[in-house]
């Protein structure tokens, strides 16, 4: 497929292996969650285009690159993709942070929004939005329905888990969105929760249920 990237660095593959864990806890979740985004971000972000700058070393003056152009839009999907927030700004400390609150219905699975904030203008900027799951893609197609009706063109998605079904759907919806996916699980299974997956990552990340 087209603009995925399925990730395969060991470090990555490790960390994820102990968010799978049912007795990792909240605290080291949390943590791991920030590291893997930090890993797929350094991953996502490796095409940001950069120009020469002057600066001068205590030894000389030379042309050195910066990250040029673009500025960063981060969009979380309330409320697991909080979680990979801070990762991602300890890599571009000056991006801007637009939210999208949307919660499945426990029943249909159908994603429902109940929020939507997104830095303006949103035309120019490169979006990257982050959600630990992609299941059956509906909460990350309607999402970037959304972010395309505010204006925004160039779009990334990180997700840590996915499952064939749900890729398979999101790439069909927004073929131009470059997904990258941390970790390619086997299926869902009746509840639409992923397997082997790591359960609810909402609620393994602020500790409800
Ligand atoms: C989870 C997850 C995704 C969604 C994935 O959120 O964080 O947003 O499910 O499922 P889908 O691909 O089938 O749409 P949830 O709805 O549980 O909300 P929460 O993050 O607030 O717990
Ligand atoms: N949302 C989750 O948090 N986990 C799943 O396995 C599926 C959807």
């Amino acid at each position: 497929m087209e603009n995925v990237t399925i990730l395969t660095h060991p470090l990555l593959q490790h960390k994820i292996s102990i968010l799978r864990d049912k007795n990792t806890g909240t605290n080291e979740f949390r943590k791991l969650v920030e590291e893997i985004a930090m890993l797929m971000g350094f991953e996502a972000l490796s095409d940001l285009p950069t120009e020469d700058v002057e600066v001068e070393t205590p030894i000389e003056t030379c042309m050195t690159p910066m990250i040029a152009g673009r500025k960063l839009a981060i969009v979380p999907i309330l409320r697991a993709g909080l979680g990979m927030v801070s990762g991602i700004t300890a890599l571009v400390p000056t991006a801007k942070i637009g939210h999208i609150g949307m919660y499945r219905d426990e029943v249909t699975h159908e994603p429902h929004e109940y929020y939507c904030k997104l830095p303006s203008p949103i035309e120019e900027r490169l979006i990257v939005v982050t959600d630990p799951m992609l299941a059956t893609g509906g909460s990350a197609i309607d999402a970037v329905d959304q972010i395309k009706k505010h204006g925004g063109k160039n779009i990334k998605f990180l997700c840590i888990i996915a499952a064939p079904e749900g890729l398979q759907r999101f790439h069909e919806a927004h073929p131009d969105v470059q997904i990258y996916v941390g970790h390619l699980d086997r299926q869902l299974n009746e509840n639409a929760y992923i397997c082997p997956g790591l359960g609810d990552a909402g609620d393994r990340i602020f500790g409800t249920k």
